[in-house]
């Protein structure tokens, strides 16, 4: 990795989304750029165009993107003067891949700033970018200015993501590509670096000598919001811990990078991944769970089995995955990172549990008071906060014998930065791409280390042949997950 791309001087001039008449991109893409505008934080003059396959008038077009930001922009969030300005600056283009001349309509929108620093947000079927880049490269759009924004899935597997890795780098340049995986743009996860290499209270602590087990919850209640067809060829493997579970798993275990910029920061991720030890057919039976949810209730409301979803056919693919990781480096031998998500549990949380060790000898022990080791718990989501769990006297005169307790230190950075506006993690993505700031992106070497440890173990799963756990919904998975930790002496955080 050579590139150093904090280059504010290389300001976008355009952002074109391919795939705008979509679900993500009205549900985010559009509400973020919207937000953007609307706080004057885009570049002045910056064009806007979405494109797709339909045939749209621009009116029709602009009438879409008011009814995204009506349907997906929260009452209080709206603007009405500055809606109408952000809908009239969008124009439309009708392009399809499949006839790569129709993008020659693309290059007379952009005009003249076709030939300058364009962002091509592509926000279609992983599929597709192959044919997109191409398609972009024959009208001569894809020019050694212009960035490609990628979104995930990008692949099933390590030969199909190298497949679109090698697609879209025959036309843009690795540092001209920015994958997305939208965890990196929540603050939440952000933090994770000033906690660390921020603090010296940490760094001394943060390895093997100190901490027992790292536990990274991605809990959700919602199941699989009527995208059966993606989620069931997916899975929670691939859609969930592939990408974003293994970013913060990455955060959380790198080594301190020499600076902020996206080679210094990617390069140590990169490291990680490449330091776990396989999962694979001799011990997915003993370090990985799959689940899958039967009907059960959600906040007191029924809600049906993954098999009786609507689209839904057999199927045996997982909706919830526990595993016990291991990273083989020096600094976190011997360390278990439990690591579990799953759709349908019990309640809405994103978190990270680290246990520190029991102190080396305690001289409490006579006196009868117990230690329990300290714990820190990083919340991510819904609420952002950092308990930091110590032992305290209990006040008292202590006639009938010492007491000791684990009572938390508490920070709530909604309460802290309560006057600070929360941001969707798109406009930060969007306005890094803008200012061609790669480090909130992730590197082709990630996203291959990633696949190929995620292979492994898919392999594993169907080598045994062992069909997922059921669990009911609302539940925290299936039983077998709680047996995953005990079996090494630890317990999951709930
Ligand atoms: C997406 C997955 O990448 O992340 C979804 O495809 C999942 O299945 C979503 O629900 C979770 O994102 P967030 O930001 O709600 O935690």
């Amino acid at each position: 990795m050579t590139d150093k791309n904090i280059l504010t001087e290389n300001k976008a001039r355009a952002v074109v989304i391919i795939g705008i008449t979509g679900d993500l991109a009205r549900r985010m893409l559009i509400p973020s750029l919207y937000a953007l505008y609307r706080d004057n934080l885009l570049p002045k003059d910056i064009k806007l165009v979405g494109a797709s396959r339909s045939n749209l008038t621009t009116e029709a077009f602009r009438a879409l993107v008011a009814e995204s930001l009506m349907q997906f922009v929260a009452a209080t969030d709206r603007v009405p003067v500055k809606m109408e300005g952000f809908c009239q600056s969008f124009e439309y283009a009708a392009v399809d891949s499949a006839k790569p001349e129709t993008f020659a309509v693309l290059a007379d929108i952009l005009g003249n700033v076709k030939n300058s620093e364009v962002i091509y947000h592509l926000s279609t079927s992983p599929n597709l970018y192959g044919s997109i880049c191409a398609a972009l490269q024959s009208a001569g759009l894809a020019h050694d200015k212009a960035r490609l924004l990628i979104e995930k899935p990008i692949g099933h597997d390590l030969t199909s993501s190298r497949a679109i890795n090698a697609a879209a780098g025959a036309v843009f340049d690795e540092e001209r590509i920015f994958r997305i995986d939208h965890y990196l743009g929540k603050e939440s996860v952000q933090n994770l670096l000033a906690l660390r290499f921020g603090n010296m209270l940490f760094e001394p602590l943060w390895n093997a000598s100190h901490i027992e087990q790292v536990q990274i919850t991605v809990a959700e209640t919602v199941g699989v919001e009527g995208r059966w067809g993606y989620y069931d060829d997916a899975g929670a493997l691939r859609d969930m811990v592939q990408n974003h579970m293994l970013q913060l798993l990455s955060l959380i275990a790198m080594e301190p990078p020499a600076g902020l910029d996206s080679s210094s920061v990617r390069n140590e991720k990169i490291k990680v991944l490449r330091s776990l030890r396989p999962i694979g057919s001799d011990n997915t039976a003993i370090d990985s769970v799959q689940g899958q949810y039967s009907a059960g209730s959600i906040g007191g409301t029924s809600v049906v089995s993954y098999a009786d979803e609507e689209g839904s056919k057999a199927s045996n693919t997982e909706t919830f995955v526990a595993l016990r990781a291991h990273i083989d480096n020096w600094r976190w031998a011997g360390v278990p990172f439990y690591l579990r998500t799953g759709k349908r549990l019990a309640e809405r949380s994103t978190e990270i549990f680290i246990q520190f060790r029991s102190v080396p000898h305690s001289i409490f022990k006579a006196a009868g008071a117990g230690l329990s080791p300290n714990k820190m718990i990083i919340k991510m989501q819904p609420e952002e906060s950092i308990q930091l769990y110590l032992m305290s006297k209990v006040p008292g005169l202590d006639r009938d014998g010492l007491k000791l307790k684990a009572v938390p230190l508490n920070l709530s950075f909604d309460h802290v930065f309560s006057k600070q506006p929360r941001r969707i993690a798109y406009e930060r993505l969007f306005l890094d791409a803008i200012n061609n700031n790669g480090t909130l992106f992730v590197h082709r070497d990630e996203i291959e280390a990633a696949w190929q440890w995620i292979d492994g173990i898919h392999n594993g799963w169907q080598q045994s042949g062992q069909p997922p756990h059921k669990y009911a919904s609302g539940s925290w998975g299936p039983t077998s997950a709680i047996a995953l930790t005990e079996r090494h002496g630890h317990s999951w955080h709930e």
